[in-house]
C-alpha cells in the first residue's frame, strides 16, 4: 500500500518551528512528507531542517527548472493526499483568498485538486483584522479547512488569539481531513443528516423558549456514523458541544432555521432526527418586553414538524429515524408516534429522569417488525449500535 502523503507549505512566521515538530509526528504515523518552504518561511527554519526530518527534498522556487523537468509543480501539488499549510500566515491566507499564483507555495494551491488545512499563526490584531475575517471566511467557503488558532501569549508580547495550534491538534486535524477524503468504513459513500440539541424560539431580543436538551445524543451519533465512513451533516441548535470528528456542522437556533437547513442538505440516505425542537414559537417583538406594561399573553404559534415534513416529502431519504421523548406510557406513545410521522424507526426514551443532560440512556427501537428494548447504555454505546444497525439497513 502506498504511504499517506501530504504536501506540506511551510510559511514565514515564528511559529515555523513548530513546523519541524509536525514532520516528526507525522513521520512517526509513517506518513510521507514533502515540504514547500516559501521564502518568507526560508528566514525562520533552513531547507536543510525540513529535508532532514522528512527525509525528503524541499522545494523553495517556481523556477527550478531542475523540479521543472524531474516533476512539474502541478503534478507536486497533486501527488499527495492532502495540502497543509503550516504555519499559514495572514499573506498566506490572502493571496490564497484572492487566487494569486506568485510563487511556488500559491501556485500550488492554485492547482491542486487536493484538500487543503490552514493552521494559522500570526499576531491577534492581524487575525482580528476584517481583512483576515474575510479572507478567512472566502476560504471556508471554497472548501479550505481553517482551524482556529490557539489563544495565549504571543512571542510579540501580545495575548490573544492567533498562536498556531499546538503539533498534535494539527496531526488530529490532519487525520480527521484524511479521513473524510477517503472515508472507509460500512457507511463509506453515504450521506447522513442528523439533527441534535434544543430549538431556541425568540419572544423578545434578549429571551426565549427552550428546553433541557443537551444535544449529547444527537452529537455522539453524529460521530459514531462519521466514524463509519458517512459523510455527516448535523443540524445543531444552541448546544455548548464539540464538533464530532469528520462531520459537517451546521449551527441554527430555531425549528424554523432547522427545518431550511434539513430541506437544503437533501439528498440524504438516511436521516437520525434527534433534537427537542421546540413544537411552537411566538412572533417575537424587537424591543424588550417591559415589566411595567404588565404580564405579556404569549400566543403560540406551530413550528414546522422536521420529521413529518422530511418523511412525507419528495426527497425522503431512505431511512427516516425519529426520537420520541416521553415521560408517560412510553412504547405505546412512540409506536403511535411511528405511524404518526411516516418514519421508518424510533427511538424512544423516556425522559422523565435526568436523561436530558445526562450520560446514559434507556432506549427501545421501534420498528415495523416490533420493539426491541435495549439496556440502560452510555449515549456513545446507544450511539455506536444505532450506527451499526443503520450500516445494516443501508448495506
Ligand atoms: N420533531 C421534529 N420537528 C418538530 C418536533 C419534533 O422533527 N417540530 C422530531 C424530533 O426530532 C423527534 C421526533 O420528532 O425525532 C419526536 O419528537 P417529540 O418531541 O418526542 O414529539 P413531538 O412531535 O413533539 O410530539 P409530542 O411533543 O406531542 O410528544
Amino acid at each position: 500500500m502506498t504511504p499517506t502523503r501530504i504536501l506540506l507549505i511551510v510559511g514565514g512566521g515564528i511559529a515555523a518551528y513548530k513546523a519541524c515538530e509536525l514532520i516528526r509526528l507525522l513521520r512517526k504515523e509513517g506518513i510521507a512528507v514533502r515540504c514547500v518552504l516559501t521564502a518568507a518561511g526560508a528566514q525562520f527554519v533552513t531547507p536543510m531542517t525540513l529535508a532532514a526530518l522528512s527525509e525528503q527534498p524541499v522545494h523553495t522556487s517556481l523556477w527550478d527548472l531542475k523540479d521543472e523537468a524531474e516533476m512539474g509543480h502541478i503534478q507536486l501539488s497533486r501527488e499527495a493526499d492532502l495540502v497543509v499549510l503550516c504555519p499559514a500566515t495572514a499573506d498566506l491566507l490572502a493571496r490564497m483568498a484572492g487566487g494569486i499564483a506568485d510563487d511556488l507555495a500559491t501556485t500550488l494551491l492554485l492547482a491542486t485538486d487536493k484538500p487543503v488545512l490552514a493552521a494559522p499563526a500570526m499576531n491577534v490584531r492581524m487575525w482580528r483584522h476584517a481583512a483576515t475575517v474575510r479572507n478567512v471566511a472566502r476560504l471556508r467557503a471554497d472548501g479550505v479547512t481553517v482551524m482556529e488558532p490557539d489563544e495565549g501569549a504571543m512571542a510579540c508580547g501580545e495575548y490573544g488569539p492567533g498562536r498556531l495550534p499546538e503539533p498534535p491538534a494539527i496531526l488530529a486535524a490532519i487525520r480527521q481531513a484524511l479521513a473524510a477524503a477517503a472515508p472507509i468504513g460500512p457507511l463509506a459513500g453515504r450521506h447522513i443528516l442528523v439533527t441534535a440539541g434544543p430549538t431556541h424560539e425568540p419572544i423578545d431580543p434578549v429571551r426565549y423558549i427552550a428546553n433541557r436538551s443537551s444535544g449529547k445524543q444527537g452529537f455522539a451519533i453524529a460521530g459514531a456514523l462519521a466514524a463509519r465512513g458517512a459523510r455527516v451533516t448535523l443540524l445543531a441548535g444552541p448546544v455548548n458541544l464539540p464538533t464530532p470528528a469528520g462531520v459537517t456542522r451546521i449551527d441554527v437556533e430555531t425549528a424554523r432555521q432547522m427545518a431550511d437547513a434539513a430541506a437544503a442538505a437533501l439528498p440524504a440516505d438516511a436521516a437520525v432526527l434527534v433534537a427537542a425542537v421546540a413544537d411552537w414559537r411566538v412572533e417575537p417583538t424587537s424591543h424588550k418586553l417591559k415589566k411595567g406594561a404588565g404580564a405579556p399573553a404569549l400566543s403560540l404559534l406551530p413550528n414546522p414538524d422536521i420529521l413529518a415534513g422530511l418523511s412525507a416529502g419528495a426527497a425522503r431519504p431512505r431511512l427516516v429515524i425519529g426520537f420520541a421523548a416521553e415521560t408517560q406510557d412510553v412504547i405505546a406513545n412512540a409506536v403511535a408516534k411511528r405511524a404518526a410521522k411516516g418514519c421508518d424507526w424510533i427511538l424512544a426514551n423516556d425522559v422523565s429522569g435526568d436523561v436530558m443532560g445526562g450520560a446514559d440512556n434507556e432506549v427501545h427501537l421501534i420498528t415495523a417488525d416490533g420493539v426491541e428494548s435495549w439496556e440502560t447504555l452510555p449515549k456513545s454505546a446507544v450511539a455506536a449500535r444505532l450506527a451499526d444497525r443503520i450500516a445494516d439497513a443501508l448495506a
